[in-house]
């Protein structure tokens, strides 16, 4: 038996970081959102010996533990018990690598909900989202995604009504950047600038696309590597052209503007699509529902 799921990308609206916690990790406050951008996943899975194999057209990516669609599957099978199958995941890899983009994240989401309705286990949105902490912290999101407001880890999601209709330009520079070395560039008592989280989510209430854009701010960029002065240029390569505010998104390297209208968006796409190998004309995407 098989299940193909869509992975669907994630940009952050804002990403604002408010401490250092006891563990480790950072307390964050952030408005997420889901695009239309996604990878394929195709989840099979066949009587055998309870093997977890995993395939990507990027040859560059682990296909063992290391891969959080691998991890997920199996988590799945230590959660609900089930055994004596063989599982293949097909991973048709769309979004970027090291983006900030949530690509793994959305994979490890994305065998969760395969596997849950290949083996009609009838997991809830809650139950499968605590599995998916085990994995990562932006995994939660990616369950369901849409638009949310996500503090904790951010795994404490707050779903918010759909931001408005718009056109997205996503373009990841040749510079990629890790996680967790940001992270460790972060002093929060040194962030002075915080994004305006509470006008942002007003503005969503409002369907208040100008609103949104003209707000939209990520903490990480204040802290960011010699190296990723491309950042910057792409920024104001999609304000040039005419999208209404432009970020980075997670921890990087990707950076989105936000567009009235899709035709302007292409318009955008199509100026820059020749300078920058992975650059995306997309559009928010809808909460995915979890029929449990
Ligand atoms: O949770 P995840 O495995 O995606 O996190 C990767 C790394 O990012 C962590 O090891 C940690 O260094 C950093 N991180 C953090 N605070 C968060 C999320 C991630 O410091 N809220």
């Amino acid at each position: 038996m098989q299940i193909q799921e869509h992975a669907f990308a994630k940009l952050n609206l804002s990403l604002d970081i408010l401490r250092k916690m006891e563990d480790g990790y950072h307390e964050m406050s952030m408005v997420m959102q889901s695009i239309s951008l996604c990878d394929d996943v195709t989840v099979s899975c066949e009587p055998g010996e309870g093997s977890v194999t995993a395939s990507t057209n990027l040859k560059y990516l682990p296909v063992d533990e290391k891969n959080i669609a691998v991890r997920a599957a199996r988590l799945f099978f230590a959660h609900t018990g089930i055994s004596g199958y063989d599982t293949k995941i097909t991973l048709k890899k769309r979004i970027p690598v090291c983006a900030g983009m949530g690509g793994g994240s959305a994979d490890g989401a994305a065998v969760l909900r395969g596997l849950n309705s290949l083996f009609r286990t009838g997991l809830d949105g809650d139950t499968l989202r605590a599995l998916a902490v085990k994995l990562g912290s932006d995994v939660p999101f990616c369950i369901q995604g849409g638009t949310v407001f996500a503090g904790g880890r951010g795994e404490v999601l707050t779903p918010l009504p759909a931001m408005p209709s718009c056109g997205i330009v996503v373009c990841k520079p040749s510079v990629s950047i890790s996680t967790p070395q940001l992270f460790s560039r972060i002093r929060c008592e040194k962030i002075r600038l915080h994004p305006d989280t509470n006008g942002i989510l007003d503005a969503i209430t409002k369907a208040d696309l100008n609103g949104i854009a003209v707000r939209m701010y990520n903490v990480f960029e204040t802290v960011l590597p010699q190296n990723a002065g491309q950042i910057g240029e792409i920024k104001s390569e999609l304000l040039d052209h005419r999208a209404l505010g432009a970020v980075m998104t997670g921890s990087g390297s990707a950076v989105f503007g936000l567009f009235e209208t899709a035709d302007l968006a292409r318009q955008a796409w199509e100026a820059m699509r020749g300078k920058y190998r992975d650059c995306f004309l997309t559009a928010p995407q809808d909460r995915i529902p979890i029929l449990a």
